[in-house]
């Protein structure tokens, strides 16, 4: 198994979950902080005030970087460093801090991918209304261009959202995210307006002229599966739901047609004005996709049982699906499965995997080593997958693993370990564990198999 030679290797964090410092830079309040101080939200009242004080241990974690090989490094700008009540002129520190990281990539020869929103929105933007709100997607667009400006001759990649799904249906509709609301109309208005914010933004740094630069949008795929005959048209709802709700209207420029229907009377989607779905689908120079299972499913229409209520299903592991620490199925075929399915409904466009990892009930041995074997097994049998599609016709370009760092696991805390390196969280030590030396050999290797 080997990769083509300008094969991206990264791995990826995000701002809230590693840096801390909320208070650091003059950064303002993100909907996070509001979230995660709210009692009862997070597993055993976490937040995200220290994380793994990536914002004071910049360079400790630059040169962890380096020493791992990486290609690339995908980063989330913090919203509220750069703008900390959400409008207005940029706050010097933030970008400071930005741009001390991009030029310390650079100088260890690491591409720089920034995100620009990893779900940390200003909380004074949600005081008026947040994703719900039609002005969020035009402070977003203006927000970016502060970045862009900033930025975009030191990195060449950009990708606007981070998984608007999760930020509009669990953030909006199951309320285990922030901003913490529970409604199914307000998850379709956030799922507009956040793909909104996505169109204008890349209009506003496409205008820089930045020739080269590549700018693209993550998405959260995963293939879905009925479980028995019987919930066919049941896994198509949750298909339309996670996938083709973003796919459709990014790549084709349009709302799918059963979507608009099953939701017809939670909304008649009068939130899509002339010309946003040319805005929404203006073409990108990529797509991110971020990969962690595939939802196996059945039809069930109690709100208190169903993982995607407002399409009458819930998730079930199947028997033969490996468990990771998080309860979701390891099935590294899916990967494949996705990646094959969106190349030919959608493609071709080039792809590059912004996150994939799983979390394991990480331990250090008497000898201080973290043996996370699981998690090397979990990446090669998805590298593989990877490669699989490749041989298929699909335009792999990268592969970011999720995450660099162990870190704040929104709604689960510190409970969840993704990362490569072990972090102690009393003490912020690092440890790199077992997969960070095999994933630089890996990366040495570019894929490669070991010669015996
Ligand atoms: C993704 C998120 C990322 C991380 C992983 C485990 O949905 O983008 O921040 O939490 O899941």
């Amino acid at each position: 198994m080997s990769f083509p030679n300008n094969f991206l290797w990264g791995a990826a964090t995000a701002s809230y979950q590693i840096e801390g410092a909320v208070e650091g830079g003059g950064r303002g309040k993100s909907i996070w902080d509001t979230f995660s101080h709210t009692p009862g939200k997070v597993y055993r009242g976490d937040t995200g005030d220290v994380a793994c004080d990536h914002f004071h241990r910049l360079e400790e974690d630059l040169d962890l970087m380096a020493e791992l090989g990486l290609g690339a490094y995908r980063f989330s700008v913090a919203w509220p460093r750069i703008q900390p009540e959400g409008s207005g002129a940029a706050n010097k520190a933030g970008l400071d801090f930005y741009r001390r990281l991009v030029d310390g990539l650079r100088q260890r020869n690491i591409e720089p991918m920034p995100t620009l929103y990893h779900w940390d929105l200003p909380q004074t933007l949600e005081d008026r209304g947040g994703w719900t709100s039609r002005e969020t997607s035009e402070r977003f667009a203006e927000y970016a261009g502060i970045v862009y400006e900033a930025l975009s001759d030191e990195a060449e990649f950009w990708i606007t959202l981070n998984e608007p799904w999760v930020a509009s249906w669990l953030g909006h509709e199951a309320g285990v995210h922030a901003p913490g609301r529970k409604s199914t109309n307000e998850a379709l208005l956030a799922t507009h307006h956040l793909l909104l914010g996505h169109g204008l933004a890349t209009e506003r740094m496409r205008s820089e002229n930045r020739e080269g630069n590549k700018l693209g949008i993550t998405l959260s795929l995963s293939p879905v599966r009925a479980s028995r005959e019987k919930d066919e048209d049941a896994a198509k709802l949750v298909d339309g739901n996670v996938n083709r709700l973003y796919l459709d209207p990014l790549l084709r420029g349009e709302y799918p047609k059963d979507m608009v229907e099953h939701y017809r009377d939670v909304s008649d989607f009068g939130f899509v004005r002339d010309g946003d779905l040319e805005k929404i689908s203006s073409p990108n120079d990529f797509l991110g996709v971020n990969f962690y299972m595939r939802h196996t499913v059945r039809e069930d229409a109690s709100t208190e049982t169903a993982s995607f209520p407002s399409v009458g299903a819930r998730i079930v592991i199947p028997h033969n699906a490996r468990k990771t620490a998080m309860g979701w199925p390891a099935e590294p075929d899916a990967l494949a499965e996705i990646l094959v399915r969106v190349n030919e409904d959608y493609g071709p466009i080039p792809i590059y995997i912004t996150e994939n990892g799983i979390a394991v009930h990480d331990y250090a041995g008497p000898d201080g080593k973290v043996n996370d074997i699981e998690r090397v097994e979990y990446l090669d049998s998805h590298f593989r997958a990877a490669h699989d599609a490749m041989e298929n016709g699909v335009d792999v370009r990268g592969y970011m693993v999720w995450s660099l760092l162990d870190n704040f696991e929104w709604a689960e805390g510190y409970s969840k370990r993704f990362g490569l390196v072990h972090v102690d969280y009393p003490t912020g030590k690092r440890t790199p564990k077992e997969s960070f030396r095999w994933y630089s050999e890996v990366i040495e290797r570019n894929g490669a198999e070991e010669s015996s």
